[in-house]
């Protein structure tokens, strides 16, 4: 097979986001836009890919780091000017370069492996990725000669009122013969109205030399859409959220309204389980089989195993494990384990923390820098102590405790296994074995008293 080369346009600034955030790394999804590009070459087989940087340079190849080489382009004089940054690479090499804009995140790869098969199949030297939009404003329009071959493409900025009025469009996808292209961009110029070297413009170059220059339609416009402001940025998010739940519909999903639950890109599901309205899923997260998770809940970096039920609740960076209840109003922050069967009930906050099988804290905790055993019950209002404004401390509670109501447990400070620990206590040193600690005043009654204060009622 010949060889294949990949060139991914990422240098622009994206003047249109009117962003401080450079266009390419604009999340769709969560995931930079870039980054979805480069996932679909990815799974084609490329030889050698070159990304073009220039804005933010350094963040785009924090991104792409170790799946593709880099060529800086200096000043944005053009999408040709761009792919010219790759000739100290790829220049010399014989095959295919495939070139693609890194705002086209949802191009999809089995419609570049399409692409490439038909540049081989007609034996092009240039063949154009295009499709027909309802509104082809902004972009590229493939102008066509009267047997239908493809001559040119014309900018929006630069074409005739008959020439805007083709729905045709250039996709800013395309493969070309690699001597040739960088050969052709030698010749291409900057006489247009934006002053800039377009790339687009190789095809008429290639079609006047009387190389074979072709053109594939893809039937999906929603593929190929370029993202160059905000508005499209959410078309996308769209398109790109619908295709991804889709997905795990048909893998055995339920969601209950798809137009309002946001799953990232690198979440996986297991069957049976239902997602409620309302529900992100973000970040690399793992879900088992048979859970309800949701309404009104984020779940970020986590894995979740089989049979769990988490509402109305926020889970971050964590572990949560089967059986776990999980909820209404429930914060489970970073570095928890919730082990399986346990219970975190409404208005409790978990962090750093690993809760016991079986344990609960059912109601209006803090639980901070904690080991918590198997079997143990966090009363209503339990707190864990943990900060004197310096320094975190470590709360230890063995298996079977029972921590009545209230109870403040100041940090560092070990409950160990079987013991109860008074409602209303603050717990300031250990508590031995199967012991009861009670830590506050006694109760007065002082009979009568409100009676003889003579205040006339
Ligand atoms: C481009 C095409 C247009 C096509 C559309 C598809 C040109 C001249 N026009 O227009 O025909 O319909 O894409 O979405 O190619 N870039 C660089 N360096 C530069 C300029 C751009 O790396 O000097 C990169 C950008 O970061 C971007 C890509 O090239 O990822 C395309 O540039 P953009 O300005 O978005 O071109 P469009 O106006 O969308
Ligand atoms: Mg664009």
């Amino acid at each position: 097979m010949n060889k294949r080369y990949a060139v991914i346009l990422a240098a622009g600034q994206g003047t249109r986001m009117k962003s401080k955030l450079y266009k390419v790394l604009h999340p769709v999804c969560g995931k930079p836009m870039v980054e979805h590009v480069m996932n679909q070459i990815s799974d084609l087989q490329i030889n050698q890919t070159v990304t073009i940087v220039g804005h933010g340079a350094e963040e785009v190849q924090s991104h792409l780091e170790g799946r593709s080489l880099f060529a800086f382009q200096e000043e944005q004089l053009g999408t040709a000017h761009a792919v010219m940054q790759a000739e100290a690479i790829l220049g010399e090499k014989d095959g295919v370069t495939l070139v693609v804009c890194g705002d086209t995140p949802l191009i999809k790869s089995q419609t570049i492996e399409a692409l490439l098969k038909h540049h081989v199949e007609v034996d092009a030297k240039a063949t154009i990725l295009t499709s027909y939009a309802d509104n082809p404003t902004g972009y590229g329009r493939i102008l066509r000669d009267g047997q239908g071959l493809v001559e040119r493409i014309v900018e929006e900025k630069d074409a005739s009122t008959q020439e805007k009025a083709v729905n045709e469009i250039n996709t800013g996808t395309y493969c070309f013969d690699n001597k040739l292209l960088f050969e052709a961009l030698k010749r291409v110029s900057n006489d247009n109205v934006q002053g800039e070297y377009y790339l687009p413009d190789v095809i008429e170059i290639l079609q006047s030399q009387g190389e074979v220059v072709s053109a594939y339609q893809t039937d999906d416009f929603e593929e190929t859409l370029g993202v160059n402001d905000r508005v499209a940025l959410a078309q996308a998010e769209i398109i790109m959220k619908s295709r991804i739940n889709e997905e795990h519909m048909r893998k055995g999903v339920t969601i209950i309204d798809p137009n309002n639950t946001y799953i990232g890109p690198d979440v996986k599901i297991g069957r049976d389980t239902i997602i409620y309205p309302n529900t992100t899923i973000s970040g690399e997260c793992v879900i088992g089989e048979d859970c309800q998770i949701g309404p009104g809940t984020e779940i970020n970096h986590s894995l979740i195993e089989n049979e769990t039920v988490i509402q109305q609740s926020v889970v971050r960076y964590s572990k949560i494990g089967n059986n776990v209840v999980i909820g209404p109003f429930a914060h489970i922050r970073p570095d928890s384990v919730i082990n399986n069967k346990a219970k975190i009930g409404n208005f409790v906050e978990i962090k750093k923390s690993i809760i016991g099988q079986g344990s609960k804290a059912s109601h209006l905790s803090y639980i901070g820098d904690a080991e918590v055993g198997s079997n143990v019950n966090l009363g209503c209002g339990s707190i864990t102590v943990n900060y004197d404004g310096k320094q975190k401390y470590l709360t230890k509670i063995e298996d079977d405790v029972f921590v009545g109501c209230n109870s403040n447990l100041v940090a560092p400070v070990t409950i160990s296994k079987g013991a109860y620990v008074a409602a209303g206590s603050t717990i300031t040193e250990d508590v031995p074995e199967e012991a009861l600690s009670i830590a506050r005043s006694r109760q007065v009654n002082k009979n009568n008293y409100v009676k003889n204060l003579n205040i006339k009622k």
